[in-house]
């Protein structure tokens, strides 16, 4: 996987996966992928996050990357694991240079205009907008996209299937990421297998 934009032209969404107990993460990665979801983001927030990313990024087709990664150690943990790309919640100088350094494709977090000017200064330009919702939605996003005309972002946060549709039509989204296809306590397969299917149909 070459760089970031490329990921993000991959789906027109990205599942965001919080691995808790039960879920078998093979299963869910084909499921995914054979829905038509390859780009898989899997969180370090449970403690068999690494674990599952050794796990999926052997299913054929997933192109599986690291979420919540906070700082140089967590940077450093998910690269080891295999992820093919790393997504931050936010931006810190730290953890920019670590993984401008280390080659992976890289998608920070931005909220504001502040945040976006700070990634232009380390050379990044493709964005996880977040959180998409409660930082002032699709309309915070177009006044952003003012300015930062050659930024292009992955809105996450609160999106849901009945919105996607409205961010994806905005030309500086490349894709949303979002939680709600393997909501939590799920372990049904079939139905995240049928929410996939529609999420892998939205145009951009
Ligand atoms: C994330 O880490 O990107 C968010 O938890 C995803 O947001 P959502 O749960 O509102 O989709």
């Amino acid at each position: 996987m070459s760089d970031i934009e490329t990921v993000m032209r991959t789906a027109p969404v990205i599942p965001v996966l919080v691995m808790e107990e039960g879920i078998d993460p093979v299963a869910l990665a084909e499921t995914l992928v054979e829905a038509g979801l390859p780009v898989l983001e899997i969180t370090l927030r449970t403690p068999n996050a690494l674990d599952c990313i050794r796990a999926m990024s052997k299913v054929d087709g997933a192109i599986v990357g690291a979420g919540t990664v906070l700082n140089e150690k967590m940077l450093g943990e998910a690269i080891d694991a295999g992820s093919q790309f790393i997504v931050s919640p936010g931006l810190t100088e730290g953890l920019g240079k670590a993984a401008i350094a280390s080659g992976v494709p890289f998608l920070p977090g931005i909220a504001n205009a502040g945040d976006i000017m700070r990634g232009l200064d380390l050379g990044l330009d493709r964005f996880k907008f977040f959180p998409a919702e409660a930082a002032g939605g699709l309309n915070a996003l177009k006044a952003l996209a003012g300015p930062f005309g050659d930024v292009r972002f992955c809105p996450t946060g609160g999106i849901r299937e009945d919105t996607v549709s409205q961010w994806l039509a905005h030309p500086a989204v490349l894709c949303v990421g979002g939680s709600w296809l393997v909501p939590a306590g799920e372990r049904d397969m079939a139905k995240v297998g049928e929410r996939a299917r529609k999420a892998a149909q939205f145009e951009r």
